[in-house]
């Protein structure tokens, strides 16, 4: 019968990640062991407080507060980090790739910030670094384009990538679930959804949402994930500060039911593109067409839709957080790295440098207005956005109160268009209650 290989193996962290790493290494060692051939044994375990309580069963002589005991023990050749947060963990990442051993991570902020620094760091020391878990948590994306779309040139990228934000906006959209576009009747039809706060109380209460959310409301999460994934896509390091991000706080029941109207679905949409040699990188609130496969993602799912020259459109659908998920995840990268023995992993991600980034991209847009109820008004808004060479491919307007909702979906216009032409529109003519980006050509 053929050896089984141990694996001496330190935790970094915990808290549900860790623990469901545990629990899922407990649950499938036999298999693992038959199929693999390896056996992970966990020597040390960081913990920030070695009395607490845990659901799950680790010898307590095995706990430590000193990260030394983890980092420093040449016994242990794989680290699985699952801190979180960017600091101390992208320091503990750097130091147990210089002393040699993989590390198996799903600190998508960690890796974000430090993207070039730890790669560089695994190629010099030639150890692994491993991050499935990071983005997207259970779907294997990461592996999927390393591994299996290498001989594609990856042109555009979508992603539903943030599960909190998915939730939030779905239960926005609630009223509307299983329908196609609301009927108009000129003004609003139908009823609104839930607001933006009552949805975010409700992810908080079923714990999908953190105490504060911010980092996940507010798009870093997402732009975290999308800077790595567009970095291996493109194979080119996107970096985090050159993505444009924009939240999802100032979304309006209004504006879930206008965009459904029009034959909408809002997400938070993480969008990356070549355009020639530059690349555009961006998260925000999208209207998505309803007729799209990734309008159909929702509640606290993830998906990945790409587009490669050769594989055509493909799309990765699932589980993007969770204890169980993250931890399928996190369990095949540590057999991933006991595969390659521990040794070079990180050729999969070189890169050719950094991309440059298209800041000044083109899209459609969708503008809400609360315009001046008089005679010209309309006009004049419309000569704006016309001298500032944006066009109008559909508007709308019903009237109220002397003021006048007025809506307005552009053909493909450029940011910086559209920017200069709203900075225009002064309060003698409209308030501009929001402006969402429309992204019909996925
Ligand atoms: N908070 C993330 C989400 C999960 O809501 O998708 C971890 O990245």
């Amino acid at each position: 019968m053929e050896s089984i290989r141990t694996i001496t193996t330190g935790f970094l962290g915990l808290g549900n990640i860790g623990a469901g790493v545990w629990r899922l290494i407990e649950q499938t060692r036999g298999e693992i062991a038959a199929r693999e051939g390896v056996r992970f044994s966990v020597k040390r375990v960081l913990v920030r407080d070695t009395l607490k309580r845990r659901d799950v069963s680790v010898p307590k002589p095995i706990l430590t507060t000193d990260a030394d005991d983890v980092l420093s023990d040449p016994d242990i050749t794989l680290v699985v980090e699952a801190l979180g947060g960017e600091q101390p963990a992208a320091d503990y990442i750097r130091r147990a790739l210089i002393s040699g051993k993989s590390v198996v991570t799903a600190n998508k902020l960690a890796l974000a910030t430090h993207w070039q620094e730890l790669l560089e760091t695994a190629c010099v020391s030639g150890s692994c670094l491993y991050f499935e878990p990071g983005v997207c948590g259970a779907i294997p994306v990461i592996r999927a384009i390393t591994d299996s779309l290498q001989a594609n040139t990856i042109e555009r990228l979508y992603g539903i990538i943030n599960g909190t934000t998915n939730y939030i906006l779905s239960q926005m959209s609630a009223p509307y679930a299983g329908q196609g576009p609301a009927p108009s009747a000129g003004g609003l039809s139908g009823q609104c959804g839930v607001s933006y706060a009552d949805a975010l109380f409700e992810a908080q209460r079923l714990g999908l949402a953190e105490p504060d959310p911010t980092a996940d409301v507010e798009g870093g999460d997402a732009a975290c994930k999308l800077s790595i994934l567009a970095t291996l896509a493109f194979r080119a390091h996107v970096p985090l500060e050159g993505l444009f991000r924009r939240g999802i706080t100032t979304i309006t029941p209004v504006d879930v039911a206008y965009g459904r109207e029009l034959g909408y679905a809002i997400k938070l949409l993480a969008v990356a593109k070549r355009v020639g040699d530059k690349v555009e990188a961006r998260v925000h609130p999208t209207f998505v067409p309803l007729s799209h496969p990734l309008a159909s993602v929702n509640g606290s799912l993830n998906a990945v839709y790409l587009y490669g020259h050769a594989c055509g459109e493909l799309m990765f659908y699932g589980r993007g957080a969770g204890d169980a998920p993250t931890a399928s995840a996190v369990v095949s990268d540590m057999i991933a790295a006991a595969r390659s023995g521990c040794r070079g992993g990180e050729r999969a991600y070189r890169m050719t440098g950094t991309v440059a980034m298209e800041t000044d991209w083109v899209s459609r847009y969708f503008i809400r207005l609360q315009a001046v109820d008089q005679p010209g008004v309309l006009g004049a808004i419309a000569g704006i956005l016309g001298r500032h060479g944006v066009s109008i491919a559909s508007m709308r307007q019903t009237t109220g109160d002397g003021r006048a909702p007025l809506l307005f979906v552009t053909h493909m216009a450029r940011e910086s268009d559209v920017r200069s032409a709203l900075g225009e529109i002064d309060e003698s003519l409209a308030a501009i209650e929001n402006v969402i980006y429309v992204e019909e050509g996925i």
